[in-house]
């Protein structure tokens, strides 16, 4: 379940729907659908190895593993990586919270309708108010792990999830049944391969890792505290399948109100949140669904962000034998400055950016595209051609006591020698 909460996030509803709308429709999700299968799926297979595996975190894992090795590196970026993701997830978790506030005081009514887009961007251009909302997403972010109520709050998650997915099958379902959703419906299940650049692989290869949590060291982390009997092959099999059905279903709900509501599928990561105000308002008790779904988003949210912080945290508890207090207290004070330049990057100051691109985009693009497609590359190199297929067999069959055919071994060591490595790798030269 902490797996699911970890993967099911801000990924699915807030980034996937906007790259759909950004790489042109249903080649993007085909494409997607490919990465998840062959690529994301094995990595996530490879990075549980390792960390069930070891039982420690990111960094220690790889020392543990290939002692005297520079594998370790790997760990580093990971954690370096979990830094720069944390910084822009918790500004537009912020904003979740400021939609929820919107919710609760009503603000999505008929009435309203022509500010809903100006809305946004005048929010996100302010200098206060969205460092402000960043600021408390990251204080219940690490007051949930210093408090320990990490179990209380994946509980609650337990309820919540099923109640944000029945949600968004709501959502879904009011979207398509718009006038004029025909051409959102369209734009998502009939492909153009004509648009389709080794811009969209890359787009759609880094959100799957992004959207599964993969290539940072989460999963390390994660599988360090499974139990030797937890079938590894089944837990990655469900939460890729659970994960990827949430997304599409996310897609489904907002792009067709997209071109229900004549905005532009192109707006980039302000898509969800420009969008959803016009579906609340055009839906009977849309005031009652907002206020749900934005709690529930927010808990997403946050079992998601807590799984990001987790893995520098327990590489500073394991490592140098730090008080957990401290070391989220350390990472709180660089994810609170990190952030605020990310926001601020949004409008209020925009010579914060760099590349032509202001730092929360860059942050966005550079971990998913490069940090994390990289980390991957490591990370199946490093259980195929390092640990080996004894290992493998050891850690997907528990010991011996699963019976994996092998043919599913033999296929698994071959994608994550060859396949994985070279795919991401062509991917990200092209
Ligand atoms: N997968 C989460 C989401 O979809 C975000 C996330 C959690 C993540 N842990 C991660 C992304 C590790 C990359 C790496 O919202």
């Amino acid at each position: 379940m902490a797996l699911a909460g970890s993967a099911v996030g801000l990924g699915n509803l807030w980034r996937f729907p906007y790259l759909v709308g950004q790489h042109g429709g249903a080649a993007f999700i085909l494409i997607y659908l490919g990465c998840v299968i062959f690529l994301a799926l094995p990595i996530m297979l490879s990075e549980f190895i390792i960390g069930r595996k070891a039982q420690a975190n990111a960094i220690t894992a790889f020392k543990k593993l290939a002692p005297g090795t520079g594998w370790y590196l790997t760990g580093v970026m990971g954690i370096l990586t979990a830094i720069l993701i944390f910084s822009f997830y918790s500004v537009v978790g912020g904003w979740g919270i400021k939609y929820l506030v919107d919710a609760c005081t009503l603000k999505f009514v008929p009435q309203a309708q022509d500010s809903f887009a100006d809305a946004f961007s005048n929010f996100t251009a302010d200098a206060a108010a969205p460092v402000v909302y960043h600021l408390i997403f990251l204080a219940l972010t690490v007051g949930i792990v210093v408090l320990g109520v990490k179990k209380g709050i994946e509980k609650f998650a337990k309820i919540m999830m099923p109640v944000l997915f029945v949600l968004v099958i709501v959502i879904a379902v009011r979207a398509i049944s718009l006038p004029g959703a025909r051409a959102g419906l369209d734009y998502l299940f009939k492909p153009d391969f004509s648009k389709v650049s080794s811009k969209t692989f890359l787009a759609a290869l880094g959100q799957s890792f992004f959207s599964l949590s993969l290539g940072m060291g989460t999963i390390i982390t994660y599988s360090s505290y499974a139990k030797r009997d937890e079938s590894v092959i089944r837990d990655s099999v469900y939460t890729s399948f659970f994960d990827t059905i949430f997304a599409i279903i996310a897609g489904c709900a907002i792009i067709p109100a997209v071109f229900a509501f004549g905005l532009s599928p192109h707006e980039g990561p302000g898509l969800l949140f420009v969008t959803l105000p016009y579906i609340f308002a055009s839906m009977p008790l849309g005031s009652a669904a907002a206020i749900l779904f934005f709690i529930s988003l927010l808990l997403a949210a946050l079992t998601s962000s807590i799984s990001i912080i987790e893995v520098a945290v327990a590489f500073f508890v394991e490592h140098f034998n730090m008080k957990r207090g401290k070391a989220v207290a350390l990472c709180s004070v660089v994810l609170a400055v990190m952030g605020t330049l990310c926001s601020l990057s949004l409008g209020a100051v925009p010579q914060i950016s760099l590349f032509g691109k202001s730092l929360f985009d860059l942050f966005d693009y550079v971990t998913s595209n490069v940090l994390m497609t990289i980390g991957s590359i490591l990370v199946v190199v490093f259980v195929g051609w390092k640990l080996g297929k004894k290992v493998i067999k050891e850690e997907l069959s528990n010991n011996g006591t699963l019976h994996i055919p092998d043919w599913v071994l033999n296929m698994f060591s071959f994608l994550i020698r060859y396949v994985s490595p070279a795919a991401v790798l062509a991917i990200m030269i092209f």
